[in-house]
């Protein structure tokens, strides 16, 4: 196979990346080592920035984000037992939507197919070739068993948190920044009503627990764990215990209980990967960064990466321009170590750390107080978690 752009990863990054090519008349191939039922079927965060339903719908993805998916206006920090609303609109004019990442997924996966854009599903053996050349390669076996390979100008590794297209770029090019957290989100899914209309986001002395949503039907809902936790050690009754130990307080806040049908642990971690280009091959998404959850960021950085990358793609292919893709790097950076920083503060905000001193509680209280206590704290928290409306990504 011939082709301009050979993506290796069929996640959502890779095929947003796909579509926006395609529809300005750039060829691509597309590998993805998992089938798409399996990806539809890998839960992940419900959260979107308002930019990243807009490329969905304007791109002409899908209106289903917008008919099926949710605004919400606002979310609650709970803290001390009490909720403490922060108005999105009010504070700075814009939602996000509540629409499940694995939708996003089928979504972009039936408007591929519809569109004719080559993807390879189940491939296995991925060798990726000659990035340092202007005639890069992947090889791989077919669902089928037989061997092919791509010849690309340029490959994108969109291949995500462990991708094997970074290790391409040598050591002494790459830099890796890293940190772990000495903590775990144990996450579910269960049949029961909303408990509230917004997300909560509830720090307590029995830790984090965030409560978000699916459908009128179906739940989503985090509490903090160890790292090591085996999800199958723990049954409903100790599961709804702790979910409503975080969540108790003297305002008498219930959650509706159901039965639990998913259970996962999510470790944390920050990761960036510098550069995010090396010759012919481009890094994005989780293949170049990766966030911990607190605050959804994660597909939605995917997506402001692939809004630089895929007009910069465009400008090569069309004029013979690489001046935007030789940028990309730099620019989605700049996003990039923005959304770390929120995704990072959020976390530390919000979870007890095991062993920790009484002045460090005692200060997180008073950060958590001075966010939601002041309408310039609440804008700050608003502006970041609505995705900063920055013209060079929105
Ligand atoms: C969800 C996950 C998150 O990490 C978050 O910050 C908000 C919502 C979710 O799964 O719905």
């Amino acid at each position: 196979v011939r082709t301009q752009v050979g993506i290796v990863g069929g996640g959502p990054a890779g095929l947003v990346l796909a579509h926006l090519l395609h529809g300005q008349g750039i060829d691509c191939a597309v590998i993805e080592a998992r089938d798409p039922e399996a990806i539809r079927n890998t839960h992940r965060a419900g959260i979107l920035e308002s930019a990243t339903v807009r490329m969905l719908a304007d791109s002409g993805v899908d209106g289903r984000v917008l008919s099926e998916g949710h605004e919400h206006r606002g979310t609650t920090l709970r803290f001390d037992g009490e909720n403490h609303h922060i108005d999105f609109q009010d504070a700075v004019g814009h939602s996000v939507w509540l629409y499940p990442q694995n939708e996003v997924f089928w979504d972009l996966a039936r408007a591929c197919e519809r569109d004719g854009v080559r993807i390879f599903w189940s491939v296995s053996d991925t060798g990726v070739h000659d990035v340092e050349t202007q005639d890069p390669r992947i090889t791989f076996t077919d669902a089928g068993g037989a061997p092919r390979e791509i010849q690309a100008s340029i490959v994108v590794g969109a291949d995500g948190s462990r991708s094997m297209c970074r290790k391409l770029i040598p050591d002494d090019v790459r830099q890796d920044h890293f940190i772990e957290y000495p903590f775990a989100w144990f996450g579910i899914l269960c049949e029961a009503p909303p408990s509230w209309p917004e997300l909560i986001y509830a720090n307590s002395p029995a830790g984090f627990a965030l409560i978000s949503q699916r459908s009128e039907t179906v739940q989503r809902m985090y509490f903090q764990c160890d790292p090591e936790t085996d999800p199958e050690d723990w049954d409903d009754r100790a599961i709804w215990a702790r979910l409503q130990e975080c969540l108790s307080g003297p305002d008498g806040f219930r959650l509706e209980e159901g039965r639990i049908f998913d259970k996962t642990v999510l470790r944390f971690r920050s990761y960036v990967c510098e550069p995010l280009r090396h010759h012919s091959l481009v890094l994005v998404g989780d293949a170049g960064h990766t966030v911990p959850p607190t605050g959804a960021k994660g597909l939605n950085l995917a997506f402001c990466d692939v809004r630089v990358l895929a007009p910069a793609l465009v400008a090569l292919f069309r004029d013979g321009d690489g001046s935007r893709l030789a940028g990309y790097s730099e620019q989605a950076l700049q996003r990039v170590w923005k959304a770390q920083n929120f995704s990072y503060w959020v976390t530390k905000m919000m979870h007890a750390r095991d062993g920790e001193s009484a002045f460090e509680q005692k200060r997180r209280r008073g950060e958590l107080a001075a966010i939601t206590g002041s309408p310039y704290g609440r804008a700050y928290f608003a502006e970041s978690y609505t995705g900063w409306q920055d013209q060079k990504y929105v």
